[in-house]
């Protein structure tokens, strides 16, 4: 455990190193809502229980994510006004008209309409990597499937994912190296997005069809229809959020698999158990988790956990800590595919901004990793893998394995 709380330290350095399990132990035992100084910003309360995370994630009438966004250092004025056209930075009542444009494409009976083709399209990943000796997974498995379905649900072409696949790369990585090599790259990529959700968008006004971009360009708020800038920030926001998550906790789980090979042979053993696969994805995404945190502005002078908070303070809610909570989880730091009750925070703690994607990212989880493990029950790793330099997304950007087929 890291010994004293002068070392605690949750900026980006760490998590390129690792999750900082020992740090959250400190903090949810000595200073659950904890001071942190930031060197480029504001401080900012770090909050690490379960109780609280999910209470102020409950509470968006004291915890806003629009006065300050939803990221740790502060935005100019400009940045903030362009990040308040995504629902991600919008409070209710304005977040819940928003929202509503996109979330019947989201519901449980939709998703269960959709779960043929990512079944379909996860034997297909699977197939075009058999007869390898050695894959890259997170490329080449771990982000095909959310790439595709989410190109699918939006009405991007199939053929254009990979554009995607970089530009999401270049707009979340841009902590990281190997991903962002200037601001002016991050601006481009930013301006490429742009003309190219335009020219879909341009495409649907002529040619309405089934799909959410579709319903971005006839939808109506207060009688208005949406500007080109809110339409691209949608776009941007589900391109995102549907992507890069799903595809980290993909690549989360099988390398906690190739960890736990007692773990991994009870799965394959028992592949065909519907039940056991289901809490298998819950397990998987409690430990994956691949959001560390984000941040709220408080609105008032509150309270959380005795900690006196002021108004305008930030307060960070750190969901991997929730998720290792002694309090809530029983021997927390073991993985065990059959827990139950499993309520953790990984898609938020439940309150007005709780993730779109949910049962998408299940249904992708599930059967990706089932799929996989049934076609290559003897998977190995084959050297080191590598994470991503960031405080926002738990990234894995690298893990070679052998598929011993
Ligand atoms: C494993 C995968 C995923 C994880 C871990 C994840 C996690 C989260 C979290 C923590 C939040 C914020 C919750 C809160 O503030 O209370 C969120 C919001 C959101 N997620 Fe996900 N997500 C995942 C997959 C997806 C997918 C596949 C989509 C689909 C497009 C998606 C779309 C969104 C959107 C649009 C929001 C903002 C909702 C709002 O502000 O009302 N997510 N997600």
């Amino acid at each position: 455990m890291t010994q004293s709380l002068a070392h605690i330290d949750l900026l980006e350095d760490t998590w390129a190193r690792s999750v900082p399990y020992d740090q959250f132990d400190l903090l949810r035992r000595d200073a659950p809502v904890f001071w942190h100084e930031h060197p480029a910003s504001e401080g900012f309360w770090a909050v690490t229980r379960y109780d609280d995370v999910r209470a102020i994630s409950r509470d968006h009438e004291t915890f806003s994510t629009e006065l300050g966004s939803t990221f740790i250092t502060d935005q100019t004025p400009e940045t903030l006004e362009i990040m308040r056209m995504t629902i991600l930075n919008m409070d209710p009542p304005k977040h819940s008209r928003y929202r509503r444009l996109v979330s019947a494409g989201f519901t449980p009976r939709m998703i269960n309409r959709l779960i043929d083709r990512i079944q379909e399209r996860g034997l297909a990943i699977v197939a075009t990597v058999a007869g390898r000796e050695q894959i890259e997974f997170v490329e080449e498995v771990a982000a095909e499937l959310p790439l595709q379905m989410i190109c699918e649900m939006i009405g991007v072409p199939d053929e254009e994912r990979h554009r995607i696949f970089d530009w999401s790369n270049r707009l979340v990585g841009f902590q990281d190296e190997d991903f962002r090599t200037s601001e002016e790259d991050g601006q481009m990529a930013a301006a490429e997005i742009y003309a190219f959700c335009e020219s879909i968008a341009a495409d649907r006004r002529e040619n309405p069809r089934d799909d959410i971009m579709t319903a971005l360009v006839m939808a109506e708020v207060d009688g208005d229809r949406l500007t080109s800038d809110e339409i691209n920030m949608f776009f941007v926001t589900l391109v995102v959020a549907g992507n890069e998550t799903t595809r980290n906790l993909i690549a989360h789980s099988l390398q906690a698999l190739l960890e736990r090979p007692d773990v991994k042979a009870d799965l394959v053993a028992n592949i065909d158990d519907d039940d056991l696969w289901s809490s298998a994805t819950e397990e998987f995404l409690r430990w994956g988790s691949s959001i560390h945190n984000f941040r709220r502005t408080a609105t008032r002078d509150t309270e959380i956990g005795g900690q006196s908070i002021k108004a305008g303070d930030k307060v960070v809610i750190f969901y991997a800590s929730a998720n290792r909570d002694p309090d809530h989880f029983i021997d927390p730091n073991v993985f065990d595919p059959r827990r139950s009750p499993n309520e953790h925070l990984t898609f938020g703690g439940g309150g007005s901004h709780f993730c779109l994607g949910a049962n998408l990212a299940r249904a992708q989880i599930k059967i990706m990793m089932r799929e996989f493990l049934r076609r290559f029950p003897n998977v190995e790793p084959a050297g080191q893998h590598r994470r991503m330099r960031s405080d926002f997304v738990n990234g894995i950007k690298y893990l070679p394995v052998r598929l011993n087929a």
